[in-house]
């Protein structure tokens, strides 16, 4: 039915009708909002290239967890910044380490709220790899060593259950190790964790959107001799999309309830392959580097901060994404609820 009998201009013509055929709806329901855990009292550390983002102490934490659930965040999700790192990581399992801590805190002061944690190594080892490092098979003198898989594997499982003890909703591995949500998966069961879900960074990519996160995680790949100086021998090559299918029909197949594809906007086409594939929930993170570029440009005066937000989350929803981990949730739900008023 071509023109002039179609017009689709005629179901634009007002906001209502506009809303009335509208696709898809984006809801504060859908952000899943990260936090930094750093150990102390009545810290509140600014993350520079993070406008809006903080290092927060278990107390401060708690207090912007209650301002982001009244704003109408139902979510969170965790990233320990510990004081003491090692080489294979002994903090990510510490029932006493910030992460731990702030779950707890977090179910006592607000019970409704989803407490996700992040399971990785990155913050907790000195050389700030995801996983514990060792010379390589081949190795010679002067080669990078490796991250080695197999190793890794049962730290993460204990990070995971440590985790789950401290009364965490959801885990979601990070790392990119081969077998780890088999791994975690069973270490949970076993510890009686059998209702606690595996969200999985399934198809997470080694691209340079994640700078500002290692700001504020201070786990940037720590530069010396033979350690790796980038992530690109665990986490995906940026051009691979059928790798990323593989990636997440793997993880299900190991148990994960909920799969990942990270970053996000870069990434849309990847939301999509994975949500044609599969019928488990999809999350995308819109990562540290594409909400600093929305924050900079804002700054700048070059972008309408509010409106750029909300039509990326839209779209990465559109795309084909369940929820979204974002750092603008906050804002994002109240600026959605003031919509609805
Ligand atoms: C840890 C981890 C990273 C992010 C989430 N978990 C960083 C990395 O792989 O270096 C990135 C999140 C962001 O950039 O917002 N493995």
């Amino acid at each position: 039915m071509p023109f002039p009998l179609d017009r689709p201009r005629r179901m634009r013509r007002t906001e209502a009708l506009r809303a009335l055929v509208r696709e898809t709806v984006l809801s504060p329901d859908d952000l899943m909002w990260p936090l930094f855990v750093v150990p102390g009292h009545k810290i509140r550390n600014p993350v520079k290239s993070m406008p809006g983002v903080f290092q927060l102490s278990v107390d401060e934490l708690v207090a912007e967890a209650q301002s982001g659930w009244e704003a109408g965040v139902r979510s969170v999700i965790l990233f320990g910044v510990p004081s003491k790192k090692d080489a294979v990581g002994s903090g990510a399992y510490d029932e006493e380490g910030e992460v731990a801590r702030a779950v707890r805190a977090l179910k006592k002061a607000l019970p409704g709220l989803v407490v996700a944690t992040d399971v990785c190594l990155c913050e907790y080892t000195d050389h700030g790899h995801c996983g514990i490092l060792k010379p390589p098979r081949a190795g010679g003198p002067g080669q990078d060593l490796t991250v080695d898989n197999d190793l890794t594997l049962p730290i993460l499982a204990r990070e995971a259950v440590a985790h789950a003890r401290a009364g965490a909703d959801i885990v979601a591995p990070s790392d990119m190790m081969d077998g780890r949500v088999a791994a975690i998966r069973k270490g949970l069961d076993e510890a009686g964790f059998d209702e606690v879900p595996i969200l999985s960074y399934a198809a997470k990519f080694a691209g340079a959107f994640y700078g500002p996160f290692r700001d504020a995680a201070e786990s940037a790949p720590v530069l010396g001799p033979g350690v790796p100086k980038d992530r690109k021998a665990y986490q995906m090559d940026p051009a691979n999309g059928r790798e990323a299918l593989r990636e997440v029909e793997l993880d299900l197949a190991e148990g994960a309830d909920m799969v990942m594809v990270k970053p996000a906007v870069p990434y849309l086409d990847i939301v999509r392959l994975v949500r044609d594939r599969v019928n488990v929930p999809v999350a995308a993170y819109h990562v540290s580097g594409e909400y600093a570029m929305i924050k900079a440009a804002a700054m700048a005066g070059w972008i309408d901060e509010e409106r750029v937000t909300l039509e990326t989350l839209l779209c990465i929803r559109r795309a084909g994404a369940d929820f979204i981990l974002t750092y603008a949730a906050k804002d994002a739900a109240r600026l959605l609820s003031g919509a609805r008023r």
